[in-house]
């Protein structure tokens, strides 16, 4: 792809139709995803962030079409993680005159994780570079996604080259969010948001007020994922200061793993308890759900309702990581009940319990069955439901 964003702005990053586990299984992209790069030509040229190492001839060729890439005298590295430098070093081999510019920890990064001889500029929030008619100015923000990332500015243009914030994982020959489906897109943008910044609420909040306290005008958001933001571009912003506050709704996410279909009976019976109050319910049986798709429902859910077999006198393996997966998003203010079936000895109900506790999870009850849940069980549990979203609501 290499197509005009605005003026003398263009895209040349690269798409990744086929990727369906990002960086190690962590984040299943069912759509995809793009690996955005962007030259802005003036008197000077600038390159804003690269890309996956897998892309990168095609990358030069999407360069080329618009430059010699020995024209191009400035590269910026937003962000160290390989989806956006793996190809520096092929780049550092054709960009033969381009000065190199990143953070402070993106320079230390770039030096232990590639073997390359470079010279890294290092800049801090306020620096710029002039390019002519058009600067590049550049702000640090540490942990979005990582401690090195930066975003760049450039107000001639008005466009904020975001890198991984306001970013979404799909693919897709269009280059403008306002040129595909939206409802694709609000979800795969809360998606992201849920897999990857879900656990740095309280720093997004305090950088995006930082940011926000600065004036910048801001026409386009062009992020290092997917598609770029020009139609009223702060109303994604505002969005993801409403995420990082970990606002919920009055939503229950209900995630099991059954081994004989007891659990599941129970699961039902809650789901059904729930919704007689009006609570919005989805259920997943998590041997059929990836856990990007359980986060990205969980992300707003005030109540997590998480359910196991035991096996071995534990909560079955599923479960467990899922729970490991989520203690990492650090959810804050959440509620939960706890249950599932067991045979000749228990102990998976307890043990999710005190998994969900130990992250700041309040239990609000634990249900249990043995065997399989009869009548007075399985009215325990809607019972049991019907009060938990009493106190939801
Ligand atoms: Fe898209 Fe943090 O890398």
């Amino acid at each position: 792809m290499s197509n005009i964003v605005t003026g003398n702005v263009y895209a040349v990053g690269v798409v990744d139709w086929n990727v369906r586990n990002f960086h190690g299984n962590t984040f299943i992209t069912k759509n995809g995803a793009t690996y955005n790069s962007y030259l802005v030509c003036d008197k000077e040229t600038a390159l804003i962030d690269v890309v996956h190492k897998n892309f990168e001839e095609e990358f030069i060729n999407n360069i080329t079409k618009i430059t010699d890439p020995e024209k191009i005298n400035h590269v910026i590295l937003n962000h160290l993680e390989p989806d956006h430098s793996g190809a520096i070093e092929y780049i550092a081999k054709v960009c033969k005159n381009a000065k190199f510019y990143g953070t402070a920890k993106l320079k230390e990064g770039l030096h232990k994780y590639y073997n390359i001889d470079i010279e890294i500029n290092i800049v801090k929030t306020g620096d710029s570079i002039n390019l002519g008619e058009t600067s590049l100015t550049f702000v640090e923000v540490p942990m979005i996604h990582w401690p090195d990332s930066m975003i760049t500015y450039c107000p001639e243009k008005k466009v904020l080259f975001s890198n991984d914030a306001f970013g979404q994982h799909v693919s897709s020959n269009k280059i403008f969010a306002d040129e595909i489906n939206n409802g694709d897109l609000t979800k795969e943008t809360k998606k992201y948001y849920a897999n990857i910044l879900w656990p740095l609420g309280s720093i997004i909040e305090r950088k995006l007020n930082d940011i926000i306290k600065m004036n910048l005008d801001i026409e386009i958001i062009a992020p290092s994922h997917g598609m770029i933001w020009r139609k009223e571009p702060l109303k994604i912003i505002e969005q993801y200061l409403s995420w990082a506050k970990n606002t919920t709704t009055n939503k229950a996410v209900i995630v099991y793993e059954t081994m004989w279909g007891s659990t599941e009976k129970m699961a039902r019976e809650i789901a059904g308890g729930l919704s007689s109050q009006g609570i919005e319910v989805k259920l997943f049986d998590i041997a059929s759900t990836d856990f990007s798709e359980l986060a990205y429902e969980m992300l707003d859910a005030k109540a997590f309702v998480i359910g196991s077999s035991t096996h071995d006198n534990e909560m079955l393996a599923y479960i467990a990581g899922f729970l490991h997966f989520l203690k990492g998003m650090k959810p804050k203010n959440r509620t939960a009940i706890a249950f599932g079936s067991y045979g000749w000895g228990g102990g998976a109900v307890k043990e999710i319990a005190e998994e969900l506790k130990s992250f700041g999870v309040e239990v609000f009850a634990c249900l249990e069955a043995k065997f399989k849940p009869n009548k007075e069980e399985l009215q325990k549990c809607y019972d049991t439901a019907v009060l938990f979203a009493q106190k939801l609501k």
